[in-house]
């Protein structure tokens, strides 16, 4: 896992080359500036040409996705898996539309592309 900083309110995830379609995402460790929040592990992959970033939590249970570190896309590279009970979620909006949380949704972080890099907002993200 990479071990982001917090500057300015954003943390540094890694180099948008890092990032292909579809494939293997970034670790990194979220800072939640809520109070009483701690790290958390999170990630980001690229889809639809954005980097996504989200927390590694599954909607069902409060398992980390990846079923290889960095591995969060099934086969086709449409949905983020997780490996514990097979849950799909949309990579977009982390939306959960199979397995035993359907309708949940993965928790997603505010990030952007700036300068070659990938950064993550360090904001608590919106409630659902
Ligand atoms: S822990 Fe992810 S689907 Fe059950």
């Amino acid at each position: 896992m990479s071990v982001a900083e917090a500057i300015g309110g954003w943390i540094d995830v890694c180099a948008s080359g890092e990032l292909v379609e579809g494939g293997d995402g970034v670790r990194f460790e979220w800072l939640d500036p809520r109070e009483g929040g701690g790290v958390l592990p999170a990630f980001v992959v690229r889809f639809d040409g954005q980097p996504r970033a989200f927390l590694n939590r599954c909607a069902h249970v409060a398992m980390e996705l990846d079923w290889l570190p960095g591995r969060f896309f099934d086969e086709a590279g449409l949905y983020l898996i997780c490996a514990t009970h097979g849950a799909l979620y949309e990579p977009d909006s982390g939306a959960c539309v199979a397995g035993p949380c359907r309708g949940a949704a993965l928790l997603a972080l505010r990030c952007e592309e700036r300068g070659g890099r990938v950064r993550v907002a360090a904001e608590p993200p919106p409630d659902r």
